[in-house]
């Protein structure tokens, strides 16, 4: 049963209490520098709901590199620009792997297995970078708006870290612009990919400017139509089978809700008809999944009754 959210406020203090000894457990990302510099024992949770409230705890409205969170965010901008024709660059299966992995993207010909996976959010980046004029403008614009929040910034020196530290991701990008899939320029297009990457948000804009996944497509505080209703349900299809990587399936298992994470600590899920949880913390398990944010976010669906299985 969803419980009001009036509720909700004081149930998230007690949850983020009862984790407390779990704050450092993991570690914080380090193979981008700059990322290893956040206090690991920082915790928040926010939680949007579609009829426009929205509560928090901990360490909600602090700024935080949302990493891969933002793959979300590139995903609706392409389908939106170039429609179907993504799907034949791009596919929706779970890749099995880890998010950075190389050795699928070979044996099949520079296609890559999802668009939340480095390699695919690298070629929706290309999407991006290949039909916008100024792609990083039209990408934090794009957030502002769906956030309510014109202060929304990208961290420049957790950009100029992954530039400096990004050989992986540049190797993702030169395979597959070998094998054809790639049409911008690389440098132009791991530019994009780090700067919608670097962009530092909190758990409540973030709950916030994702509402549109829970409410078929419309965003229910403006009403404006940020991408269709089947599109909204494609984006909360993929991260479903593979949001959350290679733990996908035991997050359908345990929490079943669309969700999302980032190295940087973040994870959102999505309630359908419901809502947005947004959680923080920066300890990662070995899948480079926040260990504490996968705690609270559980422990939120649980209490609530969000599974979409039920
Ligand atoms: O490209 C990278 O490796 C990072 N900028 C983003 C990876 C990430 O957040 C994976 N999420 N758990």
């Amino acid at each position: 049963m969803k419980k009001d959210i009036v509720d909700l406020q004081d149930k998230l203090q007690a949850l983020l209490l009862i984790q407390q000894d779990n704050y450092t457990q993991g570690k914080v990302a380090d193979y981008i520098p700059a990322l290893a510099n956040v206090k690991p024992d920082l915790v928040g949770i926010s939680v949007a709901t579609i009829d426009g409230k929205v509560v928090g705890a901990g360490e909600y409205q602090r700024s935080f590199s949302i990493q891969s969170i933002s793959k979300v965010f590139g995903l609706v901008m392409a389908m939106n620009r170039i429609g179907d024709s993504l799907w034949q660059r791009v596919r929706m299966e779970p890749s099995g792997q880890p998010f950075n992995s190389i050795i699928q993207l070979e044996w099949e010909k520079g296609i890559p297995r999802n668009p939340v996976i480095n390699a695919g959010a690298i070629l929706v980046s290309d999407v991006l970078t290949s039909h916008f004029s100024a792609s990083k403008l039209a990408f934090i614009t794009f957030v502002r708006k769906l956030a309510g929040n014109d202060n929304i910034r990208v961290d420049n020196d957790v950009y100029q870290s992954e530039l400096t530290h990004g050989n992986g991701n540049a190797a993702l990008a030169y395979l597959m612009k070998s094998f054809g899939n790639i049409e911008a320029e690389i440098p132009e297009v791991l530019s994009h990919y780090f700067t919608q990457c670097s962009i530092a948000m909190s758990c409540q804009q973030l709950a916030k400017s994702l509402l549109f996944l829970a409410n078929k497509g419309v965003d229910p505080i403006t009403q404006k139509t940020i991408c269709t209703a089947r599109d909204a349900h494609r984006v909360n299809a993929i991260l479903s089978t593979s949001g959350m990587y290679d733990q996908s399936g035991e997050f359908a298992f345990s929490v079943g809700l669309p969700a999302k994470s980032g190295v940087g600590g973040g994870v959102i899920a999505v309630v359908p008809g419901y809502g947005v949880i947004c959680t923080w913390s920066p300890p990662l398990n070995s899948f480079g999944n926040s260990v504490v944010g996968m705690n609270l976010v559980a422990s939120v669906a649980e209490e609530l009754g969000l599974s979409i299985y039920h």
